[in-house]
């Protein structure tokens, strides 16, 4: 019984793969750090149906360093729309570095935003922006809901600020690779930490390529407790 329980599974073999939403990926292609070509993204979308993946939102980088327009990105969109012919239900919106141009972007109203007004933001992994609050302040003024791109990745914040950010309304996306210790230990002890707390609303694979696709879905580090939790963060959008 005992060795039940402390048995490892992988994304695949967990059965929550199927089904699910993925809230943040790089598969628009050509756009970012993310897949290169349209091959490469349809590459990637063809393993994810054939694991069971219902919805893929696409997330493309948006910051002073990859400063792309609405506008091109939803002309890529278009182009791998027409180009695929599977069925997984594609999604655009972008994952907004919190800077000046998405300040910019903010006040000019051009966001590329999922259902609800939610926006997909991140920070830098070592430092927090100037006054984050007031910038999550200033973005729910504007009638959005921000969502925090992997918060576990952040080395500059603690449980005790994850919390003040719940606080604000904000919602969290965990990011799976996190869970499964692709970034290292203690953004997978963080993950845990706040998955026993409840905190995240949406997950996502942030995959970046077609080999990224595979650890992500075999990489056997689930106990069971951490595929229930899972599924209580599943569940809350099905
Ligand atoms: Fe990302």
């Amino acid at each position: 019984m005992f060795s039940l329980f402390k048995k490892r599974v992988n994304l695949l073999q967990s059965g929550l793969y199927e089904g699910m939403t993925d809230r943040h990926s790089h598969i628009l292609f050509g756009v970012d750090d993310g897949s290169p070509d349209v091959e490469e993204s349809l590459r990637i979308l063809s393993g994810m149906e054939e694991a069971g993946l219902k919805e893929l939102w696409l997330t493309p980088h948006i910051m002073e360093d990859c400063p792309n327009t609405t506008e091109r990105l939803k002309d890529v969109f278009a182009r791998l729309q027409e180009a695929y012919s599977g069925g997984i239900k594609l999604h655009l919106a972008a994952e907004y570095m919190i800077d000046n141009l998405f300040l910019e972007r903010l006040s000019n109203k051009d966001l590329l935003v999922m259902e609800d007004n939610m926006v997909l933001l991140e920070t830098s992994t070592w430092s927090s922006p100037y006054n984050l609050s007031g910038i999550i302040g200033q973005v729910i003024s504007h009638g959005l809901n921000p969502v925090l791109a992997h918060p576990e990745r952040y080395r500059y914040m603690n449980m005790e600020d994850y919390r003040k950010i719940k606080s604000f309304g904000v919602k969290f996306q965990l990011n799976y690779p996190s869970l499964v210790g692709f970034y290292g230990s203690v953004q997978r002890e963080k993950a845990l930490e706040m998955m026993k707390e409840d905190m995240y609303d949406f997950i996502g694979t942030d995959c970046h390529n077609y080999r990224s696709l595979s650890h992500i879905l075999e990489a056997k580090e689930l106990l069971s407790p951490d595929v229930e939790a899972l599924r209580r963060i599943i569940g809350k959008n099905a």
